[in-house]
């Protein structure tokens, strides 16, 4: 399972809260402004140290306090109990992970996935490229071991090569960090096409019994012209990364898009259409994972009865039940939402950031 407990202190408008989860079915109740997103958003962080919101304040941190603090246990694949701690203050960011200070976020990766449909959120279509690559990278963490290592290895050497282009260093200088970057931007490279061919397959067929008649494609661009190496891009571009001051080429400037029928998502669906797109990209992204047996996290589905429809609610709440996934999910009436088949349903209701089980 998931997210077994969550204590939050100060959170938003949640000044506590001590909750104990089911490992399936989550379900959280309130009126507008209770604060269902912000339990939502808290049960985020955990995995991600970082908020989905971007129409409200990206500091979480509930008003006229100097931190928030939320501490999380999570149970592993061998049914170890690992807490997850995170402590932030307004320039200060401490997370510990089973009672270890971690010194790079990436390195809480693979230990709490966590996705989530919200209407109030970044998403794979109307997110930058940058919001894309984390995405894509984060996904990554999770189902490649290997991924991480080298992931940081890119990010240390490029971060030196800029250093050298900041600094108006002779080319050689900037050149000799070459090799090492061109090693680990093609590793990095060859695991996003094959994570991309893996999750394919599960796209379509999610996608085909969501949106009926639709064939759906994903196209990558590694973050280099396709024309070219990846060796010759440096080369070609050598003379702009020394004018500008940074790398122009290179896996840190991938993307990918989303055609439906060969064409633009965003352009070509409706807004419900584009929520299916987005729902199927996140389910194709959990059975790849638990394929790979990555541990499951937790799938959270904000104010789901006006995200989606009633059919396509129970078809993601029915293919999230046979993935044995834990599933959050938040609606103003806790009624709305079909829970039949689930035994193990926990019932929450918030109301002025107090959260309560409903027994
Ligand atoms: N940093 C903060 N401190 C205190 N309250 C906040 C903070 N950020 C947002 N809020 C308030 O928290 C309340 C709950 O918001 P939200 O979780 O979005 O509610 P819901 O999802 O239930 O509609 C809102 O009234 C919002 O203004
Ligand atoms: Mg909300």
């Amino acid at each position: 399972m998931g997210l077994q407990s969550l204590d939050i202190c100060n959170f938003r408008n949640i000044e506590t809260a001590s909750l104990a989860f089911s490992p399936g079915l989550n379900l959280i109740s309130g009126e507008n402004a209770a604060g269902k997103t912000s339990l939502l958003e808290a049960i985020y962080c955990l995995g991600r140290v970082r908020s989905f919101r971007t129409h409200v304040s990206a500091q979480p941190i509930r008003d006229g306090q100097p931190a928030f603090r939320l501490v999380g246990r999570v149970v592993s694949c061998a049914g170890r109990q690992i807490p997850i701690g995170i402590q932030r203050q307004r320039n200060d960011l401490e997370v510990h992970l089973d009672g270890k200070p971690i010194r790079r976020l990436s390195d809480l990766a693979g230990s709490f996935p966590v996705q989530v449909m919200s209407g109030d959120t970044s998403t794979i279509l109307n997110g930058g490229p940058r919001y894309r690559r984390q995405t894509l990278d984060w996904a990554l963490f999770h189902v490649e071991q290997a991924y991480r290592e080298v992931w940081q290895r890119y990010t240390r050497v490029l971060r030196q090569r800029n250093a050298a282009l900041r600094a108006h260093m002779p080319q050689k200088q900037v050149t000799t960090w070459d090799t090492e970057l061109l090693d680990a931007a093609l590793q990095i490279d060859a695991f996003r096409r094959s994570y991309f061919e893996m999750l394919e397959p599960h796209l379509q067929s999610e996608l085909q019994q969501l949106l009926v008649g639709k064939e759906l494609a994903l196209r990558y661009q590694p973050g280099w012209p396709a024309a070219v190496s990846l060796p010759e891009a440096l080369v070609q571009s050598l003379e702009k990364d020394l004018a500008q001051g940074f790398t122009q080429c290179g896996p840190h400037r991938a993307d990918f898009t989303l055609l439906v029928n060969g064409q633009g998502v965003v352009s070509h669906c409706s807004r419900g259409q584009q929520k299916v797109v987005i729902v199927s990209f996140m389910l194709a992204q959990v059975q790849l994972q638990q394929q790979r047996s990555v541990p499951m996290g937790a799938f959270l589905l904000d104010d789901l009865t006006s995200e989606l429809d009633s059919r396509h609610q129970e078809r993601v709440l029915s293919a999230l039940h046979d993935l044995h996934s834990q599933v959050f999910v938040s609606a103003i009436e806790a009624e709305a939402v079909a829970t039949a088949g689930w035994q193990d349903a926990k019932k929450f209701h918030v109301e002025h950031g107090v959260v309560q089980e409903v027994v």
